[in-house]
Formats: C-alpha cells, sequence, structure tokens
C-alpha cells in the first residue's frame, strides 16, 4: 500500500520524505489556507520534494470553472494530480479532466455509489473519507471495504486512496482490506514510528553492551 502525507506544510513534508516510505501527497484547501506561502508555489516545492503524485484541489463549484482550474493546476508540475469534490458538475470536470490525461482524484467521498460514479468517468483515485464517517457514528472503513470490492470486480485501473485517516489501526484496516493508498497527517504517520517495547528494547541492548565493554576493560 502506497503511503502520502495529508499535509500543505513543507517542513512536515521535509522531515518525512527521508524515511522512505512516502509516495506521494495530498493537500485540500483547508490544509493550504493554513500556510503563509502562495498554493501554488507550496505545491511546486511539495512535487519537486516527494517526486510522486501530489493532489492539489479545485475550489470552483462549477464544471466549466473546475475544467479550467484543473487544468491550470496540472501545468504547475508533472506530478500535480488534481483533486475534484463529487458533485454532479464535479462529474462532469472529472471526465473532461481524465479525457484529457489529466489524472484527477476524487475527494469527498462518503459512499460507494460515489466511488463507482467517479470511476466511471475515468477518476485516478476516489478518497473516502473514514474519519469523517467515523465522527457521524458511521463505519468509515466499511465504505472503504465496499469500494475496495467493487474495484476487484472490474477493470476501471481506479485506485482507493483512503482519506482522513485518524490514527494507525486506520491506517493497518485499510491495508488490510487492500486500499491501494492511505493519506495520513503527520502525526499520525509519527504514531506509526513508536513501540514502547521497540523503546524498552533498545535501551536494555545498548546498557548490556556498555556493561560488556566496561568489564572487558
Ligand atoms: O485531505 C482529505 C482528508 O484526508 C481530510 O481529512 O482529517 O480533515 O477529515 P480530515
Amino acid at each position: 500500500m502506497k503511503i502520502f502525507i495529508d499535509s500543505g506544510n513543507l517542513r512536515d513534508i521535509e522531515s518525512l520524505v527521508p524515511l522512505g516510505i512516502i509516495d506521494g501527497v495530498t493537500t485540500n484547501p483547508s490544509l493550504l489556507a493554513k500556510e503563509k506561502e502562495d498554493p501554488k508555489a507550496i505545491i511546486k516545492k511539495i512535487c519537486r520534494l516527494v517526486q510522486g503524485p501530489v493532489s492539489a484541489e479545485v475550489v470552483a463549484t462549477d464544471a466549466p470553472g473546475m475544467v479550467s482550474e484543473g487544468r491550470e493546476l496540472a501545468k504547475i508540475d508533472e506530478h500535480v494530480v488534481v483533486k475534484v469534490p463529487f458533485t454532479r458538475e464535479g462529474l462532469k470536470a472529472i471526465k473532461t479532466l481524465s479525457d484529457e490525461g489529466i489524472r484527477v482524484n476524487v475527494t469527498l467521498i462518503f459512499s460507494a455509489p460515489q466511488a463507482l460514479f467517479a470511476a466511471k468517468v475515468g477518476a485516478a483515485y476516489v478518497s473516502p473519507f473514514v474519519g469523517r464517517l467515523d465522527d457521524i457514528s458511521s463505519d468509515g472503513l466499511t465504505l472503504v471495504r465496499q469500494i475496495v470490492e467493487i474495484f476487484d470486480q472490474f477493470d476501471f485501473g481506479t485506485e482507493v486512496l483512503a482519506a482522513s485517516m485518524r490514527g494507525p489501526l486506520h491506517i493497518l484496516e485499510a491495508a488490510r482490506m487492500g486500499a491501494h493508498v492511505a493519506t495520513c497527517p503527520p502525526a499520525v504517520i509519527e504514531a506509526c514510528l513508536k513501540h514502547p517495547l521497540t523503546d524498552i528494547g533498545l535501551k536494555k541492548f545498548l546498557e548490556d553492551w556498555e556493561k560488556a565493554q566496561a568489564a572487558k576493560v
């Protein structure tokens, strides 16, 4: 499973890329609004850092507006994937952009039929929002499972990008279900790096080693 960073923060991305586990980045208007720099400049810098798919979202809500914004975003860098929300207008824009060879990540997916329709019009990725469904007492991971099941039966070529990941268990379950990608906030990736038994075990190994060296002197 590919791991994307869900962030527009260059420092966070710079600190995680050297780990070698990062395949791409997703941003959204809320994430980029937190940053001071011009959004297009940030996207360009992220593309240079990651050298993999970087989702940049349109903010127009009508199909012609989404298409022209999507074309502009795609010009920023060859790694840009245009993020389009799943709406009636969004569907038209996804088809136009995909037919032009621009990769589209369809965002704000909250039902399996939405994912199916997005795949039918050529989406490169669909992004079911796991955490936001959990927030309203719905099971976000069940949605991921349903979409993976549907895509396994057809040849859409659309990848399931599990989004709104709130903790390591979301990543674990998305991987077990066969989601192609999980996009994770930096804090969730950091949480997966730590285990208390690893820390305790390493401390003991080093103490034993030091004791043995001291005894040899
Ligand atoms: O970027 C899309 C998605 O991952 C947002 O997550 O945590 O704001 O629900 P969240």
